[in-house]
């Protein structure tokens, strides 16, 4: 991990990782047809979310907006005392909501603040983490900014599993990015800090975002572009 700004420009795409091996195919993707676009657009990194330069970066915050341990405590750090002012003013948000705030000291424009599910069932607590993830590109598409940046939300001290959760994120954002609106999208970043999410989604981003064959060197790309 690098101790200082991260610019959005030097955070690898999917189609980047591809070529250099980091990340690769696997046999029976959901999506079969690989898409150039969305490689080129979507990226993954290890990183300390707060350092990203990138217009908004997406807390896993508590229905009370109020901060608290894991990401959303190093993101109150970071952001500054004015950041907890501006949230007292939201009165809260429900779980699988996300509210936006200015992001302070941060090297982000915006936060969007996403409240995940407590874990307690897939077929409970899916649809509440898949909301986040919607919630908050629909956010960032409605203020015009263009480069996303998510944490994994509720695998830390909301318990969820780190591969159904990578599994459902990663869904989510193909089909956000699939539909009209996501085309106003320029980046969209899974940020992971612990190696079990950061394997998770090595394991489910080749199922979602296949390669196209210019990802994987070679000559012709008649995949959709
Ligand atoms: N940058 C990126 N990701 C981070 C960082 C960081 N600086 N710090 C932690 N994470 C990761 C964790 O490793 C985990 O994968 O964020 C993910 C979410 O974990 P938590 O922060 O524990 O959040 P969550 O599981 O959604 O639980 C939310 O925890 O911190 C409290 O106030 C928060 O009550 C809320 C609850």
């Amino acid at each position: 991990m690098s101790s200082d700004i991260v610019a959005a420009k030097d955070i690898p795409t999917i189609s980047q990782l591809y070529r250099s091996k980091e990340l690769r195919a696997i046999a029976n993707p959901v999506v079969s047809t690989p898409n150039q676009k969305l490689n080129d657009k979507v990226c993954t990194i290890q990183e300390d979310i707060t350092i990203l330069e990138v217009d908004v970066i997406v807390n896993a915050a508590n229905r009370s907006l109020l901060g608290g341990g894991g990401v959303d405590g190093a993101i109150h750090r970071a952001a500054g005392p004015k950041l907890l002012k501006e949230c007292r003013t939201l009165d809260g948000c429900p779980t699988g909501g996300a509210k936006i705030t200015d992001a302070y000291d941060l090297p982000s424009k915006k936060i969007a603040h996403a409240v995940g599910p407590i874990f307690d069932s897939q077929a409970k607590s899916e649809p509440r983490l898949r909301s986040c993830y919607r919630k908050a590109l629909e956010l960032a598409v409605e203020h015009n900014l263009k480069s996303i940046a998510f944490p994994a939300i509720s695998t830390g001290v909301y318990g969820y599993p780190s591969l159904a959760a990578a599994r459902a994120a990663t869904d989510e954002v193909q089909q956000f990015l699939s539909e009209p609106e996501g085309d106003s999208l320029d980046k969209v970043i899974f940020c992971n800090f612990l190696d079990k999410d950061v394997e998770a989604y090595a394991r489910h981003i080749p199922s979602f975002f296949p390669p196209t064959k210019e990802d994987l060197g070679s000559e012709d790309s008649s995949e959709t572009a």
